[in-house]
């Protein structure tokens, strides 16, 4: 899944070198969660026969820590993210982790290694929080030990070319998510199915795999582990129009800043499916002038080019276009604790 490549100092390769601590808790059924331990980021030690391993009781998170102008550092919604790995809990039959816990252990990992974070603008601080079974009984039902533990690492970025427009490849072979499925939560085992298609974008010259639903395969739903947006128009009267959830689509975090920062900056936000013929016919008749793609990680990317079969098409001028650029400005501006940035999104530690 990791695009980035070569990394260096100025821009770390995505989730290889880790900060220095880590924060632990395990639940049980007899005694609930045992107080957050902050130590050093060392190597869990785990039954083979931990549930997690074997049937998939996994979810985890993605936030970030940034670096304002003023030196200071801030997590950016970390309300949302601990929101959504409780679902995400609910969704596998696990005890969520409960939201002032949650905070805590962010508070306690980012205050011990915020001195990792260089002051750098374009480098943040990626928070990992993950939450497994750590049971060791291979009885087919919930278990009854979990481990939470949060880990961290300084990134650049997800593609190593920041905002740089990417190929794309519409799977017609696989699918991401089903109906009444598990695509609208973080679930670990989201991740390694993609890698077969994955495998096949890169097969085709493209970096990322954009996936449409299962049922008509017909509808563009997520791009990799990133929601989509479609810029419809340009200037003052654009629209953002970006797939509506219904249980397939992981409701972004970053996807719900963007709805709302367009709000603000005059652009229409929408929530309207789009067909990829829809797609490719728009961006011929000059209808749909931008995509980009959202994530935690990828922040925003915007998108050049789109294979689907034996078709392309490019996406407005095959660059970043404006509406993309100005939706990142603004993103930034609010992950940084900037002036425009909406109250209550920074946490600072
Ligand atoms: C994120 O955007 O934070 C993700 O979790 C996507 C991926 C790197 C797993």
């Amino acid at each position: 899944m990791t695009e980035t490549s070569g990394g260096s100092p100025e821009r770390p390769q995505f989730g290889e070198s880790f900060t220095a601590h880590m924060v632990t808790s395990v639940w049980t059924a007899h005694e609930g969660w045992s107080p957050l331990r902050l130590g050093p980021h060392a190597a869990l030690s785990l039954s083979p026969a931990a549930v997690g391993l074997h049937y998939g009781q996994a979810v985890f998170e993605g936030l970030k820590a940034h670096r304002g102008a003023d030196g200071t550092v801030g997590v950016f919604r970390p309300e949302d993210h601990a929101a959504r790995m409780a679902d995400s809990a609910r969704r596998l039959s696990m005890p969520p982790v409960p939201g002032d816990m949650f905070l805590r252990a962010v508070d306690l990992l980012v205050a011990a290694d915020q001195d990792a974070l260089p002051s750098d603008p374009g480098l943040s601080l990626y928070l990992r929080p993950l939450l497994f079974a750590s049971e060791a009984n291979l009885a087919l039902r919930p278990a009854r030990e979990y481990t939470f533990v949060l880990i961290a690492f300084v990134t650049g970025g997800f593609f190593a070319d920041g905002p740089e427009p990417v190929p794309v490849w519409v799977s017609s072979r696989y699918t991401r998510a089903t109906p009444g499925g598990t695509g609208g939560v973080k679930f670990a085992g989201n991740y390694a199915p993609t890698y077969l298609a994955q495998e096949e974008a890169l097969r085709a010259g493209c970096r990322q795999v954009v996936w449409l639903d299962s049922q008509e395969r017909r509808w563009v739903e997520e791009l990799g582990g990133m929601n989509l947006f479609f810029v419809r128009g340009s200037g003052s009267g654009a629209h953002v129009v970006t797939p509506p959830l219904g249980g397939t689509l992981l409701p972004g975090v970053t996807r719900d800043s963007l709805l709302r920062l367009a709000a603000r900056l005059g652009y229409e936000p929408r929530e309207e499916r789009i067909a990829v013929d829809q797609w490719r016919d728009e961006c011929a008749a000059g209808t749909i002038t931008e995509t980009f793609a959202s994530g935690t990680a990828a922040v925003v990317t915007p998108v050049g080019t789109v294979r689907y079969g034996e078709e392309e098409w490019k996406v407005g001028t095959g660059g970043a276009g404006p509406v993309t650029l100005a939706l990142l400005d603004a993103l930034i501006d609010a992950q940084t604790g900037g002036s425009r940035s909406p109250e209550g999104w920074v946490r600072t530690v």
